[in-house]
């Protein structure tokens, strides 16, 4: 196959695009990234001679356009976007632009090669919160998104489902839980639980860190589209879950055991206005279908603390 992989210069992107290039060395991989503040293009110099790097932007539809005719692509994979629910709060206008007008241009492309498949990386965060107790969400649940970032990436998600129907161009979605790993951006959370604690404190932790997310290690959401990709169906969307809800306190927790560092370190803040109690995924159509996580969070926590500078 021939793989146009947007954003793949950031977090899970890179991940993704090592491990394709390692596992299917005929295929030609082609990354376009608007390098923001999430990226850094050196998580791909293992593979630089291998793949063909272009730093643009998803809303600029002529350069897609003239990738995807130049290089014959068969598949879009977008991780392209704005990440960050913080940053979404202070100023939501870079989300609107990638997440809902960027979304838009790669359908816009696709319209006009409709057997390009579109393979969108959304989020568990697009059907809002659950409390204790809630079953997980499936694809067939409605959508509440709570900030300004799931709202838009509830907006692309949309916007591609209607264009599947309109149009009839090959989409497919998939919506995971938190991803944690090596090359995570500082500022999110157990980089910033980390970091915070090599500096000697204080670590911020928002409310009473009771709030749950269900982390998946990102080479495990690799796999999961991976999955998707070969044996997956088009207008179809997957939910990954790692089925290992933690608290945000007992996450950090582990990281100050594993660093040798006391818990007196955590500095407890005021919460991030309207943030969701709990996600939840139900992952069982992927497993059905042989998928399964391969690494523990114990065992990912010990390699993402090593490699932002932890011993183990
Ligand atoms: N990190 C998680 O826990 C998680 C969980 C579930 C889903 N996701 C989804 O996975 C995808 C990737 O997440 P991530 O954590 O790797 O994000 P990230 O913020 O680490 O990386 C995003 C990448 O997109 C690039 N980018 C941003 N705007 C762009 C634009 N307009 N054009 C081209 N490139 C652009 C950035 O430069 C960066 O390399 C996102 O869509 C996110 O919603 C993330």
């Amino acid at each position: 196959m021939n793989l146009l992989v947007t954003g793949g210069a950031g977090f899970i992107g890179s991940h993704f695009v090592l491990r394709h290039v390692a596992q299917y060395s005929n295929d030609r991989v082609v990354v376009l990234d608007k390098l923001t503040y999430a990226a850094d293009l050196s998580f791909l110099d293992p593979v630089k001679d291998r793949i063909r790097f272009v730093q643009g932007d998803i809303a600029d539809s002529s350069l897609v356009k003239s990738l995807i005719e130049e290089d014959r692509i068969d598949a879009i994979i977008n991780f392209a976007a704005e990440t960050h629910v913080d940053r979404s709060i202070s100023d939501a206008a870079p989300f609107l632009h990638t997440n809902i007008l960027g979304i838009q241009s790669l359908i816009d492309v696709c319209r006009a090669h409709p057997k390009t498949l579109l393979f969108q990386i959304s989020t568990d965060e697009v059907y809002g919160d659950l409390r204790d107790g809630d079953r997980p969400k499936t694809p067939d649940d409605p959508l509440l998104p709570s900030s300004p970032y799931a709202a838009s990436k509830a907006a692309g998600d949309l916007l591609l489902l209607a264009a599947a129907r309109t149009y009839g161009i090959c989409v497919r979605i998939s919506r995971c839980t938190n991803n944690f790993g090596p090359h995570q951006a500082d500022e999110k959370f157990i980089p910033t639980v980390i970091r915070s604690a090599l500096a000697g404190g204080p670590i911020p932790i928002y409310a009473q860190g009771k709030n749950k997310r269900d982390w998946l290690y990102v080479t495990d959401h690799c796999d999961a589209l991976e999955m998707i990709l070969a044996k997956g169906e088009d207008g179809r969307i997957y939910t990954v879950s790692a089925d290992a809800e933690r608290e945000n306190i007992a996450v950090a927790k582990d990281i100050l055991r594993l660093l040798q560092k006391p818990e007196s370190m955590l500095a407890f803040v005021t919460d991030r206005p309207g943030h969701d109690w709990r996600y939840a995924l139900d992952s069982s159509l992927l497993r059905s279908m042989g998928w399964k996580p391969q690494v523990t969070f114990e065992e990912g926590l010990e390699r993402t603390v090593e490699w932002y500078g932890g011993k183990k």
